[in-house]
């Protein structure tokens, strides 16, 4: 698949899953006015919906076609994502005034606005499995999501990202920030897409070690263009990881090596798929777009 192929059906699962996100929002009754506001202005600001992606094709792999599961377990892992962006942004945190090409939640309205916006999203994700899947399902997905976004999961990869800066890196530590914070909520996507399609326990498997080895990718990708690319192409700040002395993959180990890892991490990922022969190629070259990716 070419690269213009990949990039067009990234979009076109992100206007899926867009769609469902905006009528989960619509239809909830009993927001304030300006918590509802925040929620739809992070919502709809447009991130590349990459997880959301992974669900679906996951689900797809394993099950023939996207059904509504997938759907709704799309729309949740966004929903716990974007929580996640609105408090790394957070002057506590990060101290991100611009992120999706717009002002930071905190910097659109204010603080504590960000900080409710933030645990009302993850709240909803979990409220939106319970209510929309069936209770076998439900209890899988909840457990997966919760495990991946927890305290011993992106929780405590943010937590050791903070306590790390100005350090001097250390290889396996970095590696664990990486799989907490972020690849693990990419192998999450894999598994509830595994999970609404019905997969099997070997296929969960290979979607789940699947699903770690992109994430890893991923975040070393993101750590690559924050030193290579610009604020107007990232939508956020660029240059910030080393003027906040964070630990990562350039900072320890130069861009090309960097680059030369997450290659190897995007073919061990490939490797994983291996079970589903032709059916995954899509998956494949999303792989492939992964460390490619511009933003
Ligand atoms: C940014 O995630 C934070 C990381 C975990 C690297 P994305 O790059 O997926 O952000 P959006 O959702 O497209 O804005
Ligand atoms: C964030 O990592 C991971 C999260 C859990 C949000 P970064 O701090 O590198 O993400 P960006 O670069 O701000 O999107
Ligand atoms: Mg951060
Ligand atoms: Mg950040
Ligand atoms: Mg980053």
């Amino acid at each position: 698949m070419s690269k213009v192929e990949i990039k067009i059906e990234i979009a076109q699962k992100a206007d899926l899953v867009n769609g469902k996100i905006d009528s989960i929002i619509k239809n909830w009754d009993g927001i304030p006015t300006r918590l509802a506001d925040a929620i739809r202005y992070v919502m709809e600001a447009g991130g590349k919906r990459i997880r959301a992606a992974i669900v679906l094709w996951c689900c797809e792999l394993v099950g023939g076609k996207v059904n509504d599961d997938a759907l709704i377990a799309a729309a949740a892992i966004e929903m716990v994502h974007t929580y996640s962006l609105i408090h790394d942004d957070l002057p506590a945190m990060d101290n991100d005034d611009f992120r999706r090409g717009r002002a930071s939640c905190h910097k659109a309205f204010d603080e504590a606005t960000a900080i409710l916006a933030g645990d009302a999203l993850l709240t909803m994700a979990f409220e939106v499995i319970a209510k929309n899947i069936e209770a076998k399902k439900a209890v899988e997905m909840t457990k997966t999501l919760a495990q991946a976004a927890g305290p011993a999961g992106m929780i405590a990869g943010q937590m050791d990202d903070i306590l790390s800066e100005n350090s001097k890196p250390n290889a396996q530590k970095l590696e664990l920030i990486h799989i907490n914070k972020t690849a693990k909520m990419l192998q999450a996507s894999a598994i509830l897409g595994a999970i609404a399609g019905g997969a099997d326990e070997k296929q969960k498997k290979a979607l789940a070690e699947f699903g770690l080895n992109l994430g890893l990718a991923f975040q070393v990708a993101d750590d690559i263009l924050d030193v290579v690319s610009d604020t107007q192409t990232l939508g956020k700040t660029a240059g910030k990881d080393a003027k906040q002395g964070k630990v990562t993959y350039p900072a320890l180990f130069g861009l090309k090596e960097s680059r030369k890892r997450a290659e190897a991490m995007v073919s061990q990922a490939i490797e994983n798929l291996s079970l589903f022969g032709e059916k995954a190629e899509i998956l494949k070259s999303l792989a492939i777009e992964i460390i490619d990716r511009t933003k």
